[in-house]
């Protein structure tokens, strides 16, 4: 049997807000955040051969991967097991070997290692012929990491509870992005154990849902897209951001650098340490990038420019 070959493209993601409301029985944190797909992305081509067994993973770009800790292997394994649920335990499954190249930073916030995990779920369940529905298949990504359901949609999503309970609103695509990421990253479970231990903001619940309510509305243009956006700017708080900073400093020094070089919005994505700005336009985004480019705060710092989508 001839070997199929996917070639696959994982978009990383930015939380334009992120608020912690409280705990799951599971210890997990009950998290109110808007997701929004960006273009910096990742490259996966996957093999999969149905005449051996086994699993491989090459990784590019990088040497800061652990190849058996990626959530590519995660994802393919918890898909081939869930399918011997339904195909019987005579199921083998195929050898799958996956080239991923890596662009997306990891420990940032972005999700790169997330949307990769999702890419895998969204091949195989097409080599496959959709055996799984999309619940079934939400519930899977869920096991694989947090924020592995966002990417099953993309796009601009309000996501609840561990991740998985998303609804897909207006799209905010096109706006320009400019992404700042420290040396440091932030590991994501100190990151929650530092918040735990810090007095919580108040989550006004009714306040949230109107004020996504708002975003879900046509937009005319970007300008609009901003300007509804930044109408409830005590709203836009991503509640990791002070704990982040504590374990690294240069989130600050990229925020300030950022807002100097008149950025509409920014700030930390996810568990950080990543670091995102918002303009009208890419334009916009890359004359700031030109800004900040010799800013002594940020030299060991990368840059990159993207845009919603
Ligand atoms: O699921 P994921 O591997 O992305 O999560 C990493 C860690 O972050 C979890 O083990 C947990 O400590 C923490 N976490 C959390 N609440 C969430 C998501 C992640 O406490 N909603």
């Amino acid at each position: 049997m001839a070997t199929d070959t996917y070639e696959i493209t994982a978009n990383a993601k930015i939380n334009l807000f992120l608020r912690v409301n409280g705990t799951l029985p599971n210890g997990y944190h009950r998290l109110y955040t808007v997701m929004q797909e960006i273009d910096c992305a990742d490259q996966l081509t996957i093999r999969i051969d149905p005449s051996r067994s086994g699993f491989k993973i090459n990784c590019f770009g990088r040497n800061d991967i652990d190849p058996r800790k990626n959530l590519c292997r995660k994802a393919s394994d918890r898909f081939y097991s869930n399918l011997k649920k339904i195909k019987g335990d005579d199921f083998k499954p195929p050898y799958t070997e996956i080239d991923l190249i890596k662009n997306i930073p990891s420990e940032s916030g972005l999700g790169g290692g997330s949307s990769d995990a999702a890419a895998v779920l969204v091949v195989l369940q097409e080599h496959f012929g959709q055996p799984f529905s999309e619940e079934e298949l939400l519930h899977i990504a869920v096991n694989v990491g947090a924020d592995v359901p966002f990417f099953l949609y993309g796009g601009t999503c309000l996501c609840e509870r561990v991740g998985e309970v998303i609804q897909p609103i207006e799209s905010m695509a096109g706006l320009g992005v400019l992404i700042g990421k420290p040396k440091a990253g932030v590991s994501t479970p100190e990151c929650f154990a530092l918040m735990d231990l810090e007095e919580q903001k108040p989550f006004d619940e009714k306040a949230y849902s109107d004020y996504v309510g708002s975003l879900n509305v046509h937009f005319r243009n970007n300008s609009d897209r901003l300007e509804k956006l930044l109408a409830r700017t005590d709203l836009l708080v991503n509640d990791l951001e002070t704990p982040a900073i504590r374990l690294v400093p240069e989130i600050e020094a990229l925020k300030t650098a950022f807002t100097n070089a008149g950025a509409e919005y920014c700030c930390m994505s996810g568990s950080g340490s990543a670091v995102f700005a918002l303009f009208e336009n890419r334009g916009d985004a890359a004359a700031a990038l030109q800004q900040v480019q010799d800013v002594q705060a940020l030299a060991d710092c990368s840059l990159y420019l993207s845009e919603t989508v």
